[in-house]
């Protein structure tokens, strides 16, 4: 198996984003361990929501949804919940953002994809095919939202190193929510990144027919 982390070619030639966009999206951007006490503005989070929403979903059914931990009170009770290795980072992250998807997105189907509302009376039908689509499409928008949250200038910590049950009963209880995932945001401290893994070459994740 060949592992790879530099690309056999020119890059740049191929891309239609700016360099410095490229990298600050995927090139030179590390999942962060450890934090500066710079805080992150309302308007910036609202910046990485209106850049993650536009991301496709299935019949745009956007089931996403995003806690946003920001009090002291509300991140202890959050990090209760965080394996021993992700507690430090949670409490020091200037922002915690609790990933889940909701099942019941049909609720909005009239709404997000009006030439479906046919399908509505189905998905009321089967909560399994609510659960399958709420999850498998709120993963996708998980990537747009780090993408997105790199666009706005933060570092990223993506977490499932959790209780993730014990999450759902402090913040999710009486709702239509599930916990995917927890992502710390913020600007890096220095040295926050463990070394660089390798990624698979072209050669070996992908095959052409
Ligand atoms: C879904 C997901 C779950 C992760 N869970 C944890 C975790 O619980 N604890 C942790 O320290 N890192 C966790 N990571 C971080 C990954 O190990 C890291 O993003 C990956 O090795 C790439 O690192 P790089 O961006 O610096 O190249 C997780 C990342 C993802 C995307």
């Amino acid at each position: 198996m060949s592992i790879d982390i530099a690309t056999e070619i020119e890059l740049n030639d191929e891309l239609i984003l700016d360099p410095k966009a490229a990298a600050a999206l995927f090139l030179e951007a590390r999942t962060a361990n450890a934090w500066s006490d710079e805080e992150i503005s309302d308007e910036t989070l609202q910046a990485v929501y209106a850049l993650t929403k536009m991301g496709p979903t299935a019949m745009n059914i956007q089931p996403l949804r995003i806690t946003w931990v920001r009090s002291g009170e509300a991140r202890q009770r959050l990090v209760e919940h965080m394996n021993e290795g992700n507690k430090a980072k949670t409490l020091t992250a200037p922002m915690v953002a609790i990933l889940s998807f909701t099942n019941e997105w049909h609720d909005l189907l009239t709404t997000t994809a009006p030439h479906m509302a046919g399908m509505v009376p189905t998905f009321e039908a089967s909560v399994e095919t609510r659960n399958a689509m709420g999850h498998s499409n709120a993963h996708l928008q998980i990537g747009y939202f780090i993408l997105a949250a790199r666009a706005a200038g933060l570092a990223v910590g993506p977490m499932t190193g959790m209780d993730a049950a014990g999450i759902d009963a402090e913040f999710n209880a009486d709702t239509s929510r599930t916990t995917i995932m927890v992502v710390n945001l913020g600007k890096p401290a220095e040295d926050a990144s463990r070394a660089r893994l390798p990624r698979l070459s072209f050669e070996t994740a992908t095959e052409t027919l």
